[in-house]
């Protein structure tokens, strides 16, 4: 942003520039045959199927087998692979095949720690999608599994691996927005869908389904088909708004900031209004972060759409808005003008006297000195653009070259922790505190 110190006006009509696709990190290709990713995917329910797919349009990947607890998904799983795999309800049967070098973990949350820690001591890297944990405890245990055995983590935030929250990072850290001190961001949906009430399937039973393993360390439980797949709604298995959707936010905005931290604290208000279907997670909650140097405002709300997920910045200045997969922004006028507002009460010759004395030392700008206060600027992605084929991308080139993952655990966790913290502050009424030294969230 070019501000000058003159006062013409500014044009609004914002500048259009299309991002260019990431130079992927990913070997060329083709890929060399001895490069080829092996790969299995654990849980391919909804994603678990789209992330077979984008690892199968990666350059350089080969699917070996495949496990899911449901017959129905196994079939599913094949038939996105558009081939016939080895098949199995128990992942500790993928873990053990030596042609398997990585595993593709999109099971719900309350699984994610056990088969990530089981995939890195039995030497295979892993994409776990988000987010990362289940609980604190969780998170720090998959960072040490992954040190340990020295084995790749992937947390599955695609924004991590976007083009256009690449580009806001290049625009925070040029200094183009100021000092950015406040950051709001939401995503809101209003539908069934959305509020996680998925049909389920007409041969859902206890013959199709593995449940006790499905439930795993979680409380016993006669089979329950709604707990099955619509886990999302229940705290023993997921996290709720914060774990869904949040964690997207968050990725975003550390992203953009360049922080690797959870928050100091979290104040979390909400409830649950409208989808009393049984679930024990509220469908409204908004959140208050602070973060260091700048403070986060975050909400979910399944009782109103918002037509695009929006990330916004708030900078002395510029704005930075990201909606979507477009970037605005939007330069404050932050030329200087004489006070009017608050001279209102003076006495006319003092008044006077010191619009005087602002003009003599604000010289007006001669001609050909004015400057204009940038117009708008817009980066867009490229249409059909995917952040998740980039990501899976990044991911295959940690697991060739052993470069550090661009979502590593430690990262993963920071934003999970975020999540842990939103929940606690909402269920507990209180504000949740992260205490560094003892790695827990204090009330
Ligand atoms: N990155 C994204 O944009 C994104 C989008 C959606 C979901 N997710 C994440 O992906 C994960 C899965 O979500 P989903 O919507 O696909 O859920 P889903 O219910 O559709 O699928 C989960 C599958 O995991 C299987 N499963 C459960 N426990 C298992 C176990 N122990 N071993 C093997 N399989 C097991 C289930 O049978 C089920 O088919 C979650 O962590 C979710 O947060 C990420």
């Amino acid at each position: 942003m070019r501000l000058g110190a003159g006062a013409a006006a500014a044009g609004d009509a914002a500048k259009v520039t299309w991002l260019e696709p990431a130079k992927l990190r990913a070997a060329p290709n083709p890929v060399a045959p001895s490069d080829t990713v092996r790969f299995a995917s654990i849980g391919t329910g909804v994603r678990g199927c789209e992330d077979l797919k984008t690892a199968l349009s990666c350059p350089g990947t080969e699917m070996v087998a495949t496990c899911d607890l449901y017959d129905g998904r196994l079939i599913a799983a094949q038939e996105v692979a558009q081939k016939q795999l080895p098949t199995t309800k128990d992942y500790r049967a993928i873990l053990d095949r030596k042609d398997v070098d990585a595993v593709i973990v999109a099971t719900p949350d309350h699984w994610h720690a056990k088969i990530v820690e089981d995939a890195c001591a039995a030497g295979k890297d892993v994409y776990c999608e988000k987010p990362m944990s289940h609980t604190v405890e969780d998170g720090f245990a998959m960072v040490a599994a992954a040190q340990r055995h020295n084995r790749i983590v992937q947390v599955g935030s695609q924004r991590r691996s976007g083009i256009v929250y690449a580009k806001a990072r290049e625009i925070l850290a040029s200094g183009a927005l100021g000092q950015v001190t406040a950051i709001e961001a939401w995503i809101d949906r209003n539908d069934a869908s959305g509020a996680w009430q998925y049909p389920i399937p007409p041969d859902a039973n206890e013959k199709t389904i593995d449940w006790n393993q499905f439930l795993g360390s979680a409380r016993k439980r006669p089979f329950d088909a709604s707990r099955f797949f619509r886990w999302r709604c229940f705290q023993e298995y997921g996290e709720g708004l914060p774990g869904d959707l949040y964690v997207h936010l968050l990725t975003g905005v550390l992203t953009i900031t360049g922080i690797n931290a959870p928050p100091a604290r979290a104040l979390s208000t909400g409830g649950l209004f409208r989808w009393k279907d049984g679930r024990d997670v509220p469908d409204l909650i908004w959140t208050l972060y602070e973060y260091p140097d700048f403070r986060v405002a975050m909400r979910c709300n399944l009782n109103n759409e918002s037509p695009a997920d929006v990330t916004r910045v708030f900078g002395t200045k510029a704005t930075l808005e990201v909606r979507g997969e477009t970037l605005t922004v939007t330069p404050q006028d932050t030329r200087p003008q004489p006070e009017s507002y608050s001279i209102f009460g003076w006495p006319e010759k003092l008044r006077n006297e010191y619009l005087k004395e602002w003009r003599s030392q604000h010289r007006e700008p001669g001609p050909g000195q004015y400057s204009v206060v940038e117009e708008a600027q817009t980066f867009q992605a490229p249409p059909g653009y995917e952040d998740q084929i980039d990501h899976m991308n990044n991911f295959l080139e940690s697991v060739r070259t052993r470069r550090p993952s661009v979502e590593d655990a430690v990262f993963g966790n920071h934003t999970a922790i975020a999540c842990h913290m939103a929940n606690y502050s909402y269920f507990n009424k209180t504000v949740a505190t992260w205490d560094e030294a003892d790695k827990a969230i204090k009330g």
